[in-house]
């Protein structure tokens, strides 16, 4: 199965029956899912096996922060729970969000890996996730934080269905032609991105490149001149199209009056 073909083919599995991967079968797997793309090669993650009773003290950990009286039954559902943990090191060059970004990528892959294998998986989250209970429990450190479980079992007999499947068009665009341009609404060709039939309000936004400020007197002088040239042309556009509206006034009165002269 080509990588292509395996990202199609996966779904998660909210239910899965009681096999699990070993820990031998799992190491593999997870040697191949850590070889995604890792700025400045950190590893800025780590995965916590959960089984057994493990999943039981989560549950009751669940509970204790929730404030349920019954442990929660939640890690029960499958044997095997794998705790994603990105560490996000000590690094001058690579933010904490890249940080994330690769442990996600990880926890993304592997998901992929353990499905091709034949596993049935699902990541699971909740608004307890990085509760300082749950980072107890699961013996975090300094710049630790949990992105939730990958849930993992067996496939069960009744498949969950296929997911309905991306429109690559709509999701893939250009720069748009003119980032500073003002939208004059959805129908405006200004307010699209090139090659994408989304209006811009429905794409990211760009980051606004910065400009530097000026320092030195010539550096002044030619930002004003820039500016002097600007207002000029803007002046120049502006009577320009107030002269083509002034033609078209001129062209429709002059037909309304051939029209009329035929009607008498
Ligand atoms: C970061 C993350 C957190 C998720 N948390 C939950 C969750 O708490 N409960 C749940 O049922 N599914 C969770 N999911 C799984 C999504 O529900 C699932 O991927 C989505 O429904 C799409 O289905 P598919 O994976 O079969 O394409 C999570 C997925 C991701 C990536």
């Amino acid at each position: 199965m080509s990588a292509r073909e395996a990202a199609l083919a996966r779904r998660s599995w909210s239910k899965v029956t009681s096999a699990a991967p070993t820990r031998e079968e799992l190491l593999p797997l997870v040697a191949a899912a850590g070889r995604v793309a890792d700025h400045s090669s950190l590893r800025p993650w780590r995965l916590i096996e959960l089984r057994g009773e493990d999943r039981r003290r989560l549950g009751a950990a669940i509970s204790a922060v929730r404030g349920d009286r019954e442990p929660s039954s939640k890690p029960l559902r499958a044997e095997l729970l794998i705790a994603v943990v990105v560490s996000v090191r000590p690094s001058g060059k690579v933010p904490a969000w890249e940080q994330e970004a690769v442990a996600s990528g990880v926890a993304h892959l592997l998901s992929l890996l353990l499905d091709e294998a034949g596993w049935g998986v699902i990541w699971r989250t909740g608004e307890y996730t990085r509760s300082p209970e749950i980072a107890r429990l699961h013996g975090l450190g300094e710049g630790e934080s949990l992105l939730g479980w990958l849930y993992v079992g067996g496939k069960p007999e009744k498949d969950p269905g296929r997911r309905r499947p991306v429109d690559a068009e709509s999701v893939l665009s250009r720069l748009p032609a003119d980032p500073g341009a003002v939208s004059a609404g959805p129908d405006d060709a200004t307010s699209r991105t090139e090659g994408s039939s989304l209006p811009r309000e429905a794409l990211p936004r760009e980051a606004k490149p910065r400009t530097k400020a000026p320092r030195t007197p010539e550096e002044l002088a030619e930002r004003s001149e820039r500016k002097r040239r600007k207002k000029a042309e803007k002046k120049r556009r502006k009577a320009v199209k107030k002269a083509k509206k002034a033609a078209a006034r001129m062209r429709r009165l002059a037909s309304s009056s051939v029209s009329d002269d035929a009607i008498d």
